[in-house]
């Protein structure tokens, strides 16, 4: 899987770093190459020696000493990617304002090639505003992050944090060690929530913010597809999204319908209304004329109507549940769908808004898997993974 592939793993000081023994290993066993950098902080929680047992080479810590001039050039030059895990709220801040006083962020500013970043702390240190803002710079600058996922933290405490599991790190420093895996692939996603005119002045929405499916657009375009937004948001920029700007079901029909039969993958993540006013106010409604009759009518079906070309993008279709995603199963072999993804968008951390998201993916075949809470950014690029899986097979 990674054989020959050189990888820097840099251990950052948190109670997970017992955790990067067990990447080490996998790494190790999947064929990789590695030299560890381990931060100070990071020696107070796991010895050297054990990562020197697994790696068979003791781990750096110091950016200057006697035996190199320039350690983390030699490192950068070296690595085909570097993997920081776990990484602290601390090192997170640092890479996000290139502040290469250590070793590792040094060689991280170094280094060209992908990075790979699996956060770990406590909810609140998450969730601050301080690390939301480097997570989405480091985002940006196109590092990319697996987890963190919700379970047991360090003091007994339960939550948001927890360093994502080895194996799910493997696997993102696979895919982005295949490089552009989705290069030459032609991507369509929709996002965001439409509006139906009741007047010119006042709509029937939703919550959706598009956040979800940006975040897929964007991991898409990073890793080479040429990708088609379809969207009500505010979209992310990058020079591979084509952005068609939508607002009603009906335009977004147009649109998704008219660029489905040139995509490879169509991932339909937006929240369309199933209903509209069948006859929109030419003019603002009057308090005074009373409460209006609103007559709906039902919207087209967006998904249905790519599930019907032949031959068809492969198909992947949101579903939003209040609840467990019970009426899901149903509704992957019901909507000719080759991947549903179902979310309880009622559930705290889940849902609409937000920057995070847990998730239950439904194959017509009748698997379903749990993809714990974790930031959006992390179930886009879960999600390719899996579709590129998928789709070689
Ligand atoms: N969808 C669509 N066109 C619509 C409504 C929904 O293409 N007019 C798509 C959404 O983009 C999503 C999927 O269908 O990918 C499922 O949306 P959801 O609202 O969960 O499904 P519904 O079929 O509307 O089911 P229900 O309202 O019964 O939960």
């Amino acid at each position: 899987m990674l054989a020959g592939r050189r990888i820097v793993l840099g251990v950052t000081g948190g109670v997970a770093a017992f955790k990067a023994a067990y990447l080490a290993r996998r790494l190790v066993e999947a064929g990789a190459v590695l030299r560890v950098v381990m931060t100070r902080s990071a020696l107070e929680f796991l010895g050297p020696q054990t990562m020197a047992a697994i790696t068979g080479t003791p781990p750096l810590t110091e950016l200057f000493g006697p035996d190199t001039v320039s350690p983390h050039t030699e490192l950068a030059a070296w690595a085909d990617a570097v993997v920081v895990a776990p990484a602290t709220a601390a090192t997170l801040a640092r890479m996000a304002s290139g502040e290469s006083d250590d070793l590792l962020v040094a060689t991280i500013l170094a280094f060209e090639g992908p990075v790979v970043v699996a956060p770990a702390m406590h909810t609140e240190m998450w969730e601050h505003p301080a690390t939301r803002r480097n997570v989405a710079m480091l985002a940006g600058d196109g590092v990319r992050l697996v987890g963190p996922v919700s379970g047991a933290l360090a003091g007994g405490d339960e939550g948001l944090g927890r360093m994502a599991e080895p194996e799910d790190v493997v696997a993102a420093v696979v895919a982005v060690l295949s490089g552009s895996d989705l290069s030459g692939w032609k991507v369509l996603v929709s996002a965001g929530g439409t509006r139906e005119p009741v007047d010119p002045v006042r709509y029937i929405g939703n919550r959706s913010s598009g956040k979800m499916g940006n975040a897929i657009a964007l991991a898409a375009a990073r890793r080479g597809a040429t990708v088609t937004l379809v969207t009500t948001a505010p979209p992310p920029h990058h020079p591979a999204i084509t952005v068609i700007a939508v607002e009603t079901a009906a335009e977004m029909a147009a649109a998704v319908w008219g660029a489905a039969p040139h995509s490879d993958v169509a991932v339909l993540a937006a929240a369309v209304a199933d209903f509209r006013p069948a006859a929109p106010a030419p003019t603002k409604l009057r308090r005074s004329a009373g409460p209006p009759d609103l007559v709906l009518e039902p919207t087209p079906d967006i998904l249905a109507g790519v599930a019907a070309l032949r031959p068809r993008p492969f198909l992947v279709g949101f579903a939003a549940e209040t609840g467990p995603a019970s009426g899901a199963s149903e509704k992957v072999a019901a909507k000719g769908v080759d991947l549903l993804i179902a979310n309880d968008v009622t559930a705290p951390g889940a849902g609409f808004g937000g920057d995070t998201n847990a998730v239950t993916v439904l194959t017509p075949a009748g698997a379903v898997e749990e993809w714990p809470l974790q930031s959006k950014e992390s179930i886009a690029d879960r999600l390719w993974d899996r579709i590129v899986e998928v789709r070689s097979h």
